[in-house]
């Protein structure tokens, strides 16, 4: 088990190429003794990605695609993206199952063959789960949990590249985020699903408009490895504010 705390910038679909000047100050943060278990990863839309690979050249920053298409080699598929696309380029990770794409009609089945298709061309998941509002209320966030984690996860034997990300949808881009304990137990919920497909123990993220305001009380959840930052990510400053306030 390593230490590592895990960073990741999701820019959606902003961003252009004059971002890139914002990146200096945390090349620089992440080259610090104090900052090494610090594991960064942007994920830029696709029109951006060979160019954040340039940037990154020679640090320790890793980039990794917002999505990509369930054939995992070429197509003709309009529009999309393959996971040997990504892995062409220099990514390291693709993010899947976000709920902002299970809203647009990406179902478990789905999201289940695109991280099987991620898997087999070496690229390390961020597989995205959480509960509507709705489902919060009605009281079934438990079950869609398990439901998102056992289809998502269907006929996974190698567990080693996946990690979760816990996002409520309610929680995205809304200011609003889980009670200490809610997540905690929710947290501790995912772990006990999983545990019941493997013995390995994924890291377990925490996303869901993190900022640098709020950074300070939930880094001391128990059980999360790290953070899926999506609008504070946009801002080098926020971005580096929130991780010099988990590593301090
Ligand atoms: P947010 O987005 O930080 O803006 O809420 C998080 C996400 O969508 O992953």
């Amino acid at each position: 088990m390593t230490n590592n705390i895990y960073f990741i910038a999701n820019w959606k679909m902003y961003g252009s190429a004059s971002s890139l000047n914002y990146l200096n100050k945390l090349i620089n943060l992440s080259k610090l003794k104090k900052y090494r278990n610090a594991k960064i990863i942007y994920f830029p839309p696709f029109t951006l990605i060979q160019s954040f690979i340039n940037k990154f050249k020679n640090t320790k920053i890793h980039v990794g695609g917002q999505n990509c298409h369930h054939i995992e080699d070429y197509g003709s598929f309009t529009g999309s993206i393959s996971s040997k696309m990504l892995k062409e380029l220099g990514c390291k990770y693709v993010i899947l199952g976000h709920s902002e794409n299970r809203i647009a009609g990406e179902t478990d089945e789905d999201i289940n063959k695109k991280i099987h298709s991620a898997l087999n061309k070496n690229l390390k998941v961020i597989f995205c789960i959480g509960e509507t509002l709705k489902e919060k209320r009605k009281k079934i966030t438990f079950s869609v949990l398990k439901r998102q984690i056992n289809k998502g996860l269907k006929s996974i034997k190698n567990f080693n590249n996946i990690l979760i990300a816990y996002e409520p949808v309610w929680s995205i881009g809304t200011g609003v985020i889980p009670k200490d304990k809610e997540l905690e137990f929710n947290v501790s919920k995912i772990k006990r699903i999983i545990s019941k497909k493997t013995r390995y123990k994924l890291p377990i993220l925490y996303g869901g408009s993190v900022n640098n305001k709020n950074i300070s009380n939930l880094k001391n959840i128990m059980g999360i490895k790290g953070f899926l930052v999506g609008s504070a990510s946009q801002s080098s400053k926020k971005f580096i504010d929130i991780i010099k306030k988990t590593i301090n």
